[in-house]
């Protein structure tokens, strides 16, 4: 494994930072927020509402104005805030006022609430990234925080204490967050490329147990070259525009194929593939330098939560090595 250089900004520890989020049921949320790579702590209680110190029981009755929200501490040098956006969406249906899963209610609306103004240039970001993909306005709040009370102590890790307790939150988000921090970690410092994508398509090929995961990387202005990847043996150029690949790089944006028989030019690679994500990595000068591409042997296989995460996943390894 080539050395760990520890030569960038990881080295100046900076102020771990609080950010505070709605995202309906306080239990899953603070679950799958908690696992993220750089969360130094999570704490579920109640915002933006109106009483004083309100109990569960009275944020129940729905008239409080409160907000089930989950505080984050996080470290924004391995957790940019972005990100931690990037990844709150993951979770919630941003279309959705008043109800998220089975639970409807004000008090579950959704909502980035901030305490520093600063942190609103990072929230947009992600926000517009969003309401673009969406192409309609998100009914997700944006607000500056005006009071949090943490929730009775059984509410807190709730999902640890009761393995089978109500969780609205597809159970893939949180094996994605186990898998982003796993990858933060491992990657961590590692400048070599191929190091990086070899163990990436690894990683993400053992925890998520798919057909066929691995990296094609732009060799020249009309081909991308295969490059590390795990599952059966693959086509070794794709030109631009060509194939799921060649759209993604072209598109500069991740391309979700349900059915491969239904995308036109798709190139089988293996007749197995029915279905497939690709995802590209991007430098700091916004050129595409390579996709991460996943194939599936089931129809159907990737969704918004696949895509947003590996989005996030592809930021942390791009962040490394370009
Ligand atoms: N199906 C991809 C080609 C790569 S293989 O699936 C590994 C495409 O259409 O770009």
């Amino acid at each position: 494994m080539p050395q760990k250089r520890y030569l960038y900004a990881h080295q100046f520890a900076m102020e771990a930072k609080r950010i505070y989020l709605a995202a309906g049921c306080f239990w899953g949320a603070e679950h799958f927020l908690r696992k993220l790579p750089g969360i130094k702590s999570t704490r579920v209680g109640f915002a933006n509402g109106s009483t004083p110190s309100p109990s569960y029981r009275e944020v129940y009755t729905d008239t409080t104005g409160y907000a089930e929200t989950v505080e984050v501490v996080y470290d924004p040098e391995k957790m940019p805030l972005k990100w931690l956006v990037e990844a709150y969406f993951a979770i919630i249906d941003p279309l959705s006022l008043n109800r998220q899963g089975e639970d409807e209610g004000t008090r579950y609306r959704t909502g980035i609430f901030y305490e520093d103004e600063a942190d609103l240039a990072a929230i947009d970001e992600a926000y517009s990234r969003e309401q673009d993909f969406q192409g309609q306005a998100l009914r997700v709040e944006k607000e500056p925080l005006r009071n949090f009370y943490p929730a009775e102590e059984e509410h807190q890790d709730y999902l640890i204490k009761h393995a089978d307790g109500y969780c609205h939150v597809d159970l893939k988000a949180f094996r994605y967050a186990e898998l982003l921090k796993e990858l933060e970690s491992m990657v961590e410092g590692v400048g070599d490329e191929v190091g990086v994508m070899a163990n990436t398509a690894a990683l993400i090929h053992e925890s998520m147990r798919f057909f066929w995961t691995g990296f094609y990387r732009v060799a020249d202005e009309g081909h991308l070259a295969l490059g590390p990847f795990q599952g059966p043996v693959a086509c070794y150029s794709i030109g631009f525009g060509k194939g799921v690949c060649g759209t993604s790089w072209k598109r500069m944006a991740s391309v979700v194929v349900e059915d491969v028989e239904q995308f036109p030019g798709h190139i089988a690679c293996s007749s197995a593939s029915r279905s497939e994500i690709v995802v590209p990595l991007f430098d700091r000068s916004g050129k595409v330098r390579a996709v991460l591409d996943i194939d599936s042997d089931r129809l159907a296989t990737f969704d918004d939560i696949d895509r947003r995460m590996l989005e996030i996943a592809m930021q942390i390894v791009a962040r490394e090595i370009y």
